[in-house]
Formats: C-alpha cells, structure tokens, sequence
C-alpha cells in the first residue's frame, strides 16, 4: 500500500521520481506527489489519481522524495496526497503504513497550537517530528525523527528531507524501504523495482533502522540506540527489467498469465530430487520434528488463502498431516490453539501483507517453527521465517494475483511430498509418480491457452451480466473461490463461488434466467464427478447458463451439460495438479471479461497489489 522513491544524486530528480513512481503504482494509484529539494526551497507538485499526471510539470533538483498512495485516512484528494509538510515547508515527508494512534498526537499538537490541513496521519506525524525538531538541542532532523518516532503506534515506511540540509533520511517499521546504492547517488524506494534501471545494488533496512544519506555516504542507525551505526549487508538483484515490463503485452495480468509455464519451470528447477523420491528443500525441517508433528497452520490472505486451502488438502490426503488455514487477519486476535509441535506456514506473494506478518509474529512469540512460502525475495515475511521456499514467479505486477498462486500451490506439492517422504505416508513408488508428473506441469498449462480464443468468445457473454457462480467439489471448491475473486476483482461483477453440493441449500435461489454458473469438473474426481452433473442439472432447470471446465478426454460431457453449455477444455491431470491447470483458464476468462468491459485491469479501483495496513 503506497510507494515511495526518493533521490540524492547529481542527476535531475523529477523524471526519475516519476519513472520510479510508475513501477510502484501497483502498490496503489489514487494520488501521487513530488517534492524536490533545491537551494534550500522545497518545491511540491501533488495531482489526484494516476502517476502520469504528474508529467504535465518538472521541478529542477537533485534531492527529491515521492509517493503514489493507496488512500487510507482521508479520501483521494491533493490535499490528502503526499508529500506533507510542517508549518513553514521546511520538513516534507512521505509515508507508507499507519500510524495507529494519530487521533491523540493530533490532539495534543493542536493544544501545542499546530494546525491541519488534511485528514491524514501522516500529515499528524509530519508536525511531530516538526515539534520535536523545534524543541531539540540544535535542531537536529535525525534526533527529531527519533523522538517522533518513538511516540508513534504503528507502521510507517517513512522519506524525509529538510530543506537546510542536503540529505535523506528514511526509517522503516512494518512497512518494506530498501536503499539503492549508484555511482554517487542514492535511492530509497518501497521496492527495488523502482530504481533498478539505475543499480542493482541494494540494502534492505530492518524494522527500527533509521537511515541517513549524504551527497557521498549513508548511514544505518537504530531508533533506539545513540552512538550507532549498524552494519547492513548490500545485496546484489538478480532479476531483470523485463521481469518489470510488459514486453508487447496489453496489460501485465495477461503477460503473467503467459509466464507460468516458465515461473512454474523455475520454481522446480533443482528441487526434484529423483535419487531419493523427495523434493528438495533447502530448509531446516528436520525429520524429527516432522516426525513428531502435531499439525499445520496456514495463514494467509486473498488469492494465497485460496492457495493454502488447496495445500491443505493435498497434505491431508498425501501427507497425512492436519491442516488448519487461518485467515492471517483473524488469526492473532483469536487466541489460537497452539502446540509446541505445530509447524506455521505464512503464504505470500508480496511477502508484505500486514495480516499475514501479524500472525507470523504471533506464531513466532508462541514458540512456532515457521515456513514461508513467498514470492518477493527479501521481503520482511521470508526474512521473519526460519526457513522456506521461494515461489520464484518474478515480479508480479497486475494487482490480481496469477502466476503467484499458481507457484504456490506448486511450492505445496513439493512441501506434500517432502512431509509425507518423512512421516512414511507417501512411499517412494509414490513420490516417484508425483515427481515425474509435476516435471510435466509447464507443458500442459501451456496446453491450456490453445483455448484462448474459445475463452474471449466466451467472455463476451459473461461481460453482459452483473451476478456469477463458480461451482466445484472437493480440490476444486478452492479453484472455484480463486476464479469467482479473479473476476470479481478486475471485472466489478458480482460472483460467488460455492461447495456444488451447498447449491440447493440456499444459493440456488439466487440463479436467474441466463446467470453464468461455472463449473469445474474434472472427470477423475470419482463419484464426486457425478455428483457435479447432478448439481449441473439443478442450475440448468433454473435456465442458469453453464460454462464448465473439463478434460479434454471427456467426451461425454457436452451431451451431459447440453449443447446450449460452453465447455472448455483442460489436460487431464492427477487431482494434485488440478488447481494449477483450471485455474489457467479461469485466470484468462478473468482477464477477456474486463477487457471487454473496459476495466483498468491491471490497477483495479479501490485495491493495491501489496497489503501493508491490516
Ligand atoms: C488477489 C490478490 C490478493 C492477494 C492478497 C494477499 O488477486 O492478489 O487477494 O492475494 O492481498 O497478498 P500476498 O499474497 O502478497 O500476501
């Protein structure tokens, strides 16, 4: 939720401010500002909405700080949009996070007679340091900054700058800052991507870490310490620009779409241990503690909630071992049962979400041993576990997640069957199958666009309606909750996805003449199978319209869905690796429907890629 740049260097800030800002703008996208630092005067450029309307001006300057913001305190308007400042303009600041007790600072600055122009809180926290550089002993940014800071309750990812000195300063609390080192300049953004054209040279600063750049050098510091300087390692990015581009794609949900076949290769790569029937993991799950494991936490949000409960499912039923998914925001404030012998698994893409590094916590301060499952390398949840696995999916930048769950639910199996190898659930012969099939996995969800153009006709229809269903049974209730987000998110239609068999027990209701009911329905699914088709025959008595997804060796189900259904067609596949192949065309069925609504499909309104307030 909202992203920062900020640049000290020889160059012109301002472009590089707004290319910054338009590689953040999937953190959020309802207003963005500049302000620029230039013999001592700060100049400020603030528009509501998107980045790009920033271009319209230029500010001349070499030190500058930037925002494109997800609104929480206070609607999108310019007064609301950052950078803030004090009184007499000589502090401006940017702020990612939220400061939870702005309602009494605020109270107390205006008895200390400051005044407000904006709802926000980081305007509250802008006046706090102000106060505190004041009323410290030579005015001192870095001391002000500490003494506001340790008044403040919550989160921030904070950028300031002072127009009396030529200088940076940043620090960081629950929400990402990473610095990026040039030839004689600085970045300090909410995430690399913002200056990787510029370095790859990065420093990821830590909860509590205050940071302080000079025109020749930076400086790491400690909110609570004097007299420190703290060493911090300088990591070196591997990933490339085209990860962060479109490369001839419309939009990047589209090109994420198409990358899986590779992300779903990566995350495989070196991980399939034939030799020994197992996956490999470069973790610390020892085979005693697995051995004496009581059970598992998933928590997660969203699109990786619905990841987990496909991994939930598989490791019942391979693995043998009880799985709890948690909803990450739920799970601190339900006084969890926890044992000693619970394993807690945080799943992310971002590996930022506020709620899922909140549960985190709580399962590391009850003594959990904690795995992640991430995406986004660095990010505070794959540095606060004790070990995991990369999801290796690349930069997902479409604010609707689609190669990452797909890489999650992949990360899930390779999990399965290295606890299953350990407890004895899953026997080598086993192990073997599941490991030679999982190397066939990028194939087929290529095979899966050759109904790509089927699924834009069938698009057309499903734009015309405002209300949907996704239906499925067991693995594929999990799928059909991920596609019914899929489309509620980027199309604005209202969906819901169901249990088929809770269908009749209250939302057939709601089916209408023409209401499209999809319908996942794998044919080796068993009895469960045909059970489906009963349910199908229920919708199609209410005149619902189906649009099923089946495999492509099932050739009695036209005749079964009726020749007024759509069908389209997947690879037949063992149900461990049926989330990844059905959910490829409901991502795309997705994607054509708000297409052809017109939707900005890859910043959907009112949302923002990464998570970072609860
Ligand atoms: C939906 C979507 C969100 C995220 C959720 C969790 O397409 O992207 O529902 O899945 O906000 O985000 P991460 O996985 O970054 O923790």
């Amino acid at each position: 939720m909202c992203g920062i740049i900020a640049y000290l260097g020889e160059r012109e800030a301002y472009p590089i401010l707004v290319k910054g800002l338009e590689r953040l703008e999937y953190r959020g996208y309802d207003s963005a500002g500049i302000a620029i630092l230039k013999d001592n005067f700060i100049q400020l450029n603030k528009v509501v909405g998107k980045v790009n309307n920033l271009k319209s001006t230029t500010i001349n300057g070499d030190i500058g700080i930037s925002h494109t913001r997800w609104a929480t305190h206070g609607i999108p308007n310019e007064a609301n949009a950052h950078p803030h400042h004090n009184g007499d303009r000589s502090l401006f600041l940017v702020h990612n996070g939220i400061i939870e007790n702005y309602v009494n600072l605020k109270k107390e600055l205006i008895k200390r007679g400051y005044q407000f122009y904006s709802d926000t809180d980081t305007e509250v926290l802008t006046k706090l340091i102000d106060y505190h550089h004041k009323n410290s002993a030579n005015q001192n940014t870095l001391k002000a900054i500490k003494n506001a800071l340790h008044e403040v309750v919550g989160a921030y990812g904070l950028v300031l700058i002072n127009k009396n000195e030529e200088k940076i300063y940043a620090a960081r609390k629950g929400s990402p800052l990473v610095l990026g080192i040039g030839q004689r300049e600085f970045f300090v953004a909410s995430d690399p991507a913002a200056f990787l054209e510029h370095t790859r040279r990065a420093l990821y600063l830590e909860d509590d870490d205050i940071l302080e750049i000079d025109r020749k050098n930076f400086q790491v510091h400690n909110l609570h310490q004097d007299c420190d300087k703290l060493k911090r390692n300088v990591d070196h990015i591997k990933w490339n620009l085209s990860n962060i581009e479109k490369n001839g794609y419309e939009h990047f949900m589209l090109k994420e779409i198409h990358e899986q076949p590779d992300t779903l290769r990566n995350c495989l790569a070196g991980r399939i241990d034939m030799e020994n029937h197992d996956s490999k993991f470069t973790d610390k799950l020892q085979p005693e503690f697995v051995k004496n494991l009581n059970k598992i936490i998933i928590a997660s949000c969203g699109t990786s909630w619905h990841a987990s409960l496909v991994i939930k499912h598989l490791i019942e039923k391979y693995s043998r071992i009880k799985v709890d998914v948690e909803y990450a925001s739920e799970f601190r404030y339900k006084n969890p049962i926890i044992n000693k012998n619970d394993l807690f698994v945080a799943i992310s893409q971002s590996g930022e979400t506020a709620d899922t590094l909140a549960a985190l916590k709580t399962a590391k301060e009850n003594g959990l041993r904690c795995f992640g499952i991430v995406n986004v390398v660095g990010s505070s949840i794959s540095r606060e576990v004790d070990s995991g696995n990369y999801i290796r999916a690349g930069s997902e930048i479409g604010v609707a997640s689609t190669k990452a769950f797909t890489g999650q639910v992949l990360c899930g199996i390779l999990l399965m069957v290295h606890l299953g190898k350990i407890k004895g659930t899953i026997t080598n012969q086993t192990a073997e199958k599941i490991l030679n099939n999982l190397k066939n996995i990028p194939d087929l969800v290529k095979q899966t666009f050759e109904e790509e153009e089927k699924i834009k006709e069938i698009a057309k229809f499903v734009a015309t309606k405002n209300n949907c269903f996704y239906l499925g049974r067991g693995l594929n209730i999990a799928t059909a909750l991920e596609g019914s987000l899929k489309l509620k998110e980027i199309s604005y239609i209202h969906s819901e996805a169901f249990p088929a068999g809770e269908l009749k027990h209250g939302p057939i209701a709601l089916i209408e003449e023409g209401m499209p009911i999809i319908v996942i329905a794998n044919k080796n699914e068993g009895i469960v199978y045909d059970k489906l088709l009963s349910n199908v025959q229920e919708v199609k008595s209410r005149k619902g319209k189906i649009i099923v997804i089946a495999n492509d060796n099932d050739r009695e189900i036209q005749d079964n869905v009726g020749e007024d259904s759509y069908v389209i067609r997947v690879p037949e596949v063992p149900d461990y690796l049926q989330a990844i192949i059905n959910s490829v065309p409901l991502q795309l069925l997705s994607y054509y429907v708000a297409k052809e609504r017109g939707c900005e499909i890859d910043q959907p309104r009112n949302l923002a890629k990464s998570v970072t307030v609860e």
